[in-house]
């Protein structure tokens, strides 16, 4: 049987599991990645698209951001729209010059495998890991499938980056943790498609006949997502339903919505997921693995990558103080800034989805949200200075 041992063990290969092995590397901490899928499969699984500007400096000082900085789009504000009115949200003056970049999540995965594989790390493909064992020894073991044989990791730490549907959370122990789940009674339908983007900027609407977002990945892809119905089928929304749907929902006086062929799209569901204790014994849980946030506010990579930034740090005062008293407070700091993530798209999604009938008390309360927004500076920064992510240092000092 295969039997391979490192310091970390990190099982998935998605942004969380991907930035902590190039961090710990730049810190002289071995780490092996596991990954369930194929290299074809993640680098082309499209999902996220929004970089917050801490998020983007980890990348940089990682040494991974040279195609980012090339490609991405760094953006200075944001349009918000309600029953046609659209204003924007200036980032930079409600923020002391913070901003964000739009650039796909298949492209840092791309960046971030290359960059490991060609400096000689170790990744094993279609590698599925199926158990974890010895969680209360210095040196547990990862049990996983690989070319059909079993085999094992053997490590000091099991780093469970290992997204929703992963073993991590399931090891925890039944009573460790406590679940908090919204389940939205709406889905998006997303799209790619290989026409300019309309706005320069991305564009969040709400229309009578629901949510609408403009953004894109390039100066000729856009990527946009209307709100559908939770039973809703991609098969029922020919290409002209949904350009005609798009530009109805995102229209403005003077501005129109250009269309072109759609080779991408997908249904996801809305849902908000947290638990409260990320971690056992030497078991850690990061990303997707331990909360999911709805998309509207941009969140859900960058949480990941956060929360490897609280991993890092406990794991650099394990390696080099011999200490555990940072990873011992590793969920306790990471839960914070969370549970703030888990507001903000909260608000949004809340803000910005039909919930109910046009007119209701609810929309009500959405259409006075949205004024406040429109006529209060402070309303204003609230939306912006949650949107480009709050430094990390704000955690940190505002107990
Ligand atoms: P994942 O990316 O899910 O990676 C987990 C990896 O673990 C996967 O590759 C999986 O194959 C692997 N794995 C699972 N089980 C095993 C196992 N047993 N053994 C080995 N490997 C395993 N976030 C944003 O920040 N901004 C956005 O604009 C945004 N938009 C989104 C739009 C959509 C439509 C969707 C669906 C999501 C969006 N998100 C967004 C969320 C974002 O994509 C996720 O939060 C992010 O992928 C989380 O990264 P992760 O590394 O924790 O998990
Ligand atoms: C995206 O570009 O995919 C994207 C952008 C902003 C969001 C969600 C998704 O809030």
């Amino acid at each position: 049987m295969k039997k391979i041992s490192t310091q970390v063990g990190i099982i998935g290969a998605g942004p969380a599991g991907l930035t902590l092995a190039h961090w710990l590397k730049k810190l002289g901490i071995d780490s092996v990645i596991l990954e369930h899928r194929s290299r074809s499969y993640i680098e082309s699984r499209v999902r996220a698209g929004l970089l917050e500007q801490n998020t983007v400096s980890i990348f940089k000082n990682l040494g991974l951001a040279d195609r980012l900085l090339r490609e991405g789009h760094e953006h200075h504000g944001v349009y918000l729209s309600f029953d046609g009115n659209r204003i924007r949200i200036p980032f930079g003056e409600l923020t002391g010059g913070r901003n964000i970049t739009i650039y796909g999540q298949q492209e840092v995965v791309k960046d971030f495998t290359g960059a490991w594989i060609d400096g000689g790390g170790e990744l094993y493909f279609e590698a599925q890991a199926k158990q974890i064992q010895g969680l209360d020894t210095p040196r547990p073991i990862i049990h996983f499938e690989h070319e059909g044989e079993p085999a094992e990791l053997e490590c000091d730490f099991v780093a469970a980056c290992d997204g929703f549907h992963g073993i991590g959370r399931q090891t925890m122990p039944a009573g460790s943790f406590n679940e908090y789940t919204i389940t939205y009674p709406f889905s998006w339908l997303g799209i790619l498609a290989n026409v300019a983007p309309s706005s320069e900027e991305l564009v969040y609407a709400y229309h009578e006949n629901g949510f609408a977002l403009h953004s894109l990945r390039s100066s000729t892809v856009s990527r946009l997502y209307l709100q559908v119905d939770n039973d809703d089928h991609v098969d029922n929304w020919p290409d002209e339903r949904i350009w005609e749907e798009l530009a109805l929902r995102l229209g403005t006086k003077g501005w129109s919505l250009q269309s072109g062929p759609i080779f991408e799209k997908s249904i996801t569901p809305m849902r908000s997921f947290m638990i409260d204790n990320m971690q056992h014994q030497r078991l850690f849980l990061a990303g997707d693995a331990a909360h999911i946030v709805p998309p509207t506010g941009g969140k859900g990579m960058n949480l990941a990558v956060a929360d490897i930034k609280h991993l890092v740090d406990g794991l650099v005062d394990f390696y080099q103080n011999n200490s555990l008293k940072t990873l011992d407070k590793y969920s306790q700091t990471a839960l914070r800034r969370i549970w703030r993530a888990q507001d903000f798209s909260n608000f949004m999604t809340t803000l910005f989805h039909k919930q109910s009938e046009h007119g209701s008390f609810t929309y009500q309360l959405q259409k006075a949200k949205f004024d406040y927004i429109q006529m209060s500076e402070a309303a204003a920064t609230t939306i912006a200075e949650n949107y480009v992510g709050l430094p990390f240092e704000t955690f940190e000092t505002n107990v």
